[in-house]
């Protein structure tokens, strides 16, 4: 039985073979209408979703199973006290597959300790989104075409944005990859990115605060929102929390084939005149997040 607990849990082999479904569904979904009949999803959700949350419940309709499952932790025992190991040992008796989001960071890891059936890590604190990362992966490489040989800018908090850290750790096994990360120094990369992958592994970074010095060498662009919901101080929140909004002004500078991606929810950070702009692919990219969790829900399901 396999989970998915943080994105270096599959192999890049097995990567390529989710976005080539991921795509063959994009192509025909018809094919994949009765893959999962019979079987249950429970999306055990003790942090605020939509994206992710309705893209699991919707790529598990279009594969004709079912799903249950609670939106917040208030409405689950959790709030009577119960622990996580508690709440999905039961769980997993209910249902064949488990996407759970957390805030505590590992408490997905410990969660797949105690199921009788996989689990997916749907996000755990400030930590890892492996998910969204394979959402990203198959977004940059229906737009640019591959997952080599890019620079890719990260911009934003850098410090808590779990979807980030499971990016950088996932395009670092790729060849000719260049990272540039922009962020204020406060919201800088953890030292379990920074020095243990980036440094670790010789792979090319350079850190700056100046999105618009740096916007013209990127292929990619990974703007972040700032992760309210875990900072100790509201006042350090409120100054930072506008330290980018990317305009078209600043766009202007950019390659003509720059790809923009966002896992959203956007707050300030992309103002809305981009969304015109041909470059932005964050919408798409939310949507991609439905195929590629059906290929992830059949995979972890020995589904073909
Ligand atoms: C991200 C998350 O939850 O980490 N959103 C998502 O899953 N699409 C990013 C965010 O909340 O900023």
């Amino acid at each position: 039985m396999r989970d998915l607990i943080n994105i270096m849990d599959l192999s890049t082999e097995e990567i390529d073979s989710l976005i080539d479904v991921a795509n063959h569904i994009i192509d025909d979904p018809e094919a994949y209408a009765g893959k999962c009949a019979g079987k249950k999803l429970a999306t055990l959700f003790f942090e605020p979703s939509t994206r992710t949350r309705l893209s699991f419940e919707a790529a598990m309709y279009e594969l004709g199973g079912h799903v249950l499952g609670f939106s917040e932790a208030q409405s689950s025992s959790a709030a009577k006290g119960e622990s996580v190991a508690d709440t999905v040992r039961v769980v997993s008796g209910y249902a064949d597959i488990i996407a759970m989001r957390h805030p505590k960071e590992g408490a997905p890891m410990v969660a797949s300790m105690k199921s009788l059936v996989p689990i997916i890590n749907a996000g755990d604190g400030g930590h890892n989104h492996p998910t969204q990362t394979l959402t990203d992966l198959l977004t940059i490489a229906r737009k640019k075409g591959r997952l080599t040989d890019l620079t890719i800018g990260l911009c934003g908090d850098l410090k808590f944005g779990r979807t980030v850290h499971s990016l950088i750790e996932a395009m670092s096994r790729y060849e000719g990859i260049k990272f540039v990360l922009i962020s204020p120094p406060e919201l800088d990369l953890p030292s379990y990115i920074r020095d243990d992958i980036l440094e670790e592994e010789g792979i090319p970074y350079v850190e700056t605060t100046d999105l618009e010095n740096v916007i013209g060498d990127l292929d990619i662009l990974y703007m972040t929102r700032v992760q309210k919901e875990r900072f100790f101080n509201e006042a350090d929140y409120i100054r930072l929390k506008d330290s980018y909004i990317l305009t078209p002004k600043k766009l202007a500078a950019a390659k003509p084939d720059l790809s923009i991606l966002h896992p959203l929810p956007r707050v300030n950070e992309i103002s809305v005149e981009v969304d015109e702009d041909p470059r932005a692919c964050y919408f798409d990219q939310a949507l991609f997040g439905k195929y590629i969790r059906m290929a992830l829900i059949m995979k972890l399901l020995q589904i073909d």
